[in-house]
């Protein structure tokens, strides 16, 4: 019999969650209102036990959290009975303050990315330590997990991970005007574009960026041309106060 994780929440982040954990788990989806809790299991398209908060029942059950942080206190009246291991999902929000709204017996921080969708996120986790090896098998059901060993250290990866895929998004929406500035057709550019970061994707995985960027740079090139523009730009410190700018924020 399958292990079940129960879900709370049937938002985004619950669905992408659901996808790549329904391949291994059992899922109990909780939610507030049962017609969207249908079309959760109508699009993920297998059958998941579905529960409205007030026939919720979490005593000893792993629960995956994935409401707003603002959403807890709400939720909190919900929660009778001590759960077992809660995973939370909740950006910016520290194991001391899931504690004060639910009592569970290991706690697990994670921060997924948008990647999940696709099962290739990148998720960081922290928490109990005899909780890890749980939570990596459960959060390597979409994608790729890094155990951390801080709250500060999540926090920061919040900021580059979880974060990232926007950061990218405004390079590649940027390139792709670019392009269309000096006459690409915009389609072409669009897929120029798909087609540099997908083979980038592979590259960067076996290669320091400093050296892939060496390897494309020829003495007074074209290249060379646009990174000096790069630089000139400030490039190099928008993005690093971007990172910056984001973990603060989950302070
Ligand atoms: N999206 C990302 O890329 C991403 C990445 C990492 C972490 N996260 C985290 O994932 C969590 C969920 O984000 P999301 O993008 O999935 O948001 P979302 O799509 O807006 O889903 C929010 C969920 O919270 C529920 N909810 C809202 N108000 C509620 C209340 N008062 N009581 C109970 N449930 C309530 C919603 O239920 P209804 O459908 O009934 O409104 C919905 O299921 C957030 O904490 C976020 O920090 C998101």
């Amino acid at each position: 019999m399958k292990h079940r994780i129960t879900i709370l929440g049937n938002g985004n982040m619950a669905f992408a969650i659901a996808t790549g954990l329904s391949l291994v788990y059992d899922l109990e989806i909780v939610g507030r209102n049962i017609d969207k809790l249908d079309s959760f299991e109508k699009k993920l398209g297998i059958k998941i036990k579905k529960t409205l908060y007030d026939d919720f029942n979490g005593c000893d059950k792993d629960i995956v959290l994935c409401v707003k942080p603002a959403n807890l206190k709400d939720i909190q009246y919900f929660f009778s009975a001590k759960i077992n291991t809660l995973y939370s999902v909740l950006a910016g929000t520290k194991i001391e303050q899931l504690k004060q709204y639910i009592d569970a017996k290991h706690y697990i921080r994670t921060m997924p990315n948008l990647a999940a969708n696709v099962q290739k996120s990148m998720t960081t986790l922290t928490g109990d330590l005899i909780c890890k090896d749980n939570a990596i098998n459960i959060f390597s059901a979409i994608g790729y997990t890094l155990w951390v060993d801080s709250e500060k250290e999540l926090d920061i990866a919040t900021a580059l991970a979880g974060s990232g895929p926007a950061f990218l998004a405004l390079i590649a929406e940027a390139l792709t005007d670019g392009a269309v500035k000096q006459g690409l057709k915009r389609t072409d550019a669009m897929t120029l574009m798909r087609g540099l970061f997908l083979g980038f994707g592979s590259i960067i995985q076996d290669i320091h960026p400093a050296l892939l960027k060496d390897a494309v740079m020829s003495p007074g090139g074209t290249t060379a041309a646009g990174y000096a523009q790069l630089e000139k730009n400030g490039a190099r410190d928008a993005f690093i106060s971007a990172v910056q700018a984001a973990y603060k924020k989950t302070q």
